[in-house]
């Protein structure tokens, strides 16, 4: 499992997330009026915005290290994430209650790279979901170009720069098409003020997975699809050019 050991320093530098998605799931979340969980946190970038709004949130991530990250900004803010937040891997995990909604934002459901892991995390959703409660995943659109014309390369390199250092990301992919696999490698190059360089390098898979692949995925776990939006304004034309798909299913 992942660590996120080096990607845990640089998340929020590096990952804004997607227009309009904190809005998007703090209103699913007010409309749902319960208890709501989030999987694969992260750094909080969703769950802490929600917590202090005063959402009954819970969550959970596989990475200690995204988590650690977590609580310091909540610790910061103020926010109180007594018993809300642990460590636990969506394809094993366990609540003694059931949730009104359960959110897996911003691809974290392509860690799930066998179709055998993936129905192991929709079932548990399904589980861990009250009779009519809703389940909204969110990955990208697999566009077939981009992936043909990337075989494999650099895909990013974004210097941002702060007030005592800089990072350079340089992030590389390679497909692999027979296994519907994203191979990612992130290397990281600090710069502090005295210009030395420290280099940290990230490696992760992701999978990639079809409309109508996920269609199937959905059914074979019970789900009802309610709506297929392309993007967090809830339009329901979908791009293939850095499109992103929203499924919203119900139990
Ligand atoms: C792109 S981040 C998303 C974080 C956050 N939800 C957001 O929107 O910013 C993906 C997260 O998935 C987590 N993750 C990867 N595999 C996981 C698994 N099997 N179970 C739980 N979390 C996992 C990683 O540790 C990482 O924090």
């Amino acid at each position: 499992m992942y660590k996120f050991e080096h990607i845990s320093k640089f998340y929020d530098i590096f990952s804004k997330g997607l227009n309009q998605d904190v809005k998007f799931y703090l209103n699913e979340a007010k409309k749902s009026k319960g208890k709501v969980l989030e999987i694969a946190v992260g750094t909080g970038r969703i769950s802490l915005p929600l917590l202090e709004a005063g959402v009954d949130l819970y969550g959970f991530d596989a990475s200690q290290n995204m988590i650690n990250v977590l609580e310091d900004k909540a610790k910061n803010k103020k926010i109180d994430t007594k018993g809300r937040i642990k460590k636990a891997d969506m394809r094993n995990f366990k609540y003694p209650h059931k949730f009104d909604l359960i959110i897996i934002p911003y691809r974290a459901f392509l860690h799930n790279i066998t179709p055998d892991d993936q129905v192991k995390t929709l079932n548990l959703c399904h589980k861990h979901l009250k009779e009519g409660g809703k389940l909204i995943i969110n990955f990208f659109f697999p566009n077939p170009y981009a992936m043909v014309n990337r075989k494999e390369g650099k895909e990013t390199d974004i210097t941002v720069k702060r007030k005592d250092f800089s990072v350079r990301l340089q992030g590389y992919s390679r497909h692999d098409y027979t296994k519907q696999l994203i191979h990612i490698k992130h290397v990281y190059r600090v710069k502090n003020k005295g210009k030395k360089i420290k280099e940290f390098i990230e490696e992760f898979t992701l999978a990639w997975i079809g409309v109508n692949e996920f269609r199937h995925l959905a059914a074979r776990t019970n789900f009802k699809v309610k709506h297929l939006y392309g993007d967090f304004k809830k339009r329901k034309e979908l791009k293939i050019k850095r499109g992103e798909l929203i499924w919203v299913l119900e139990k």
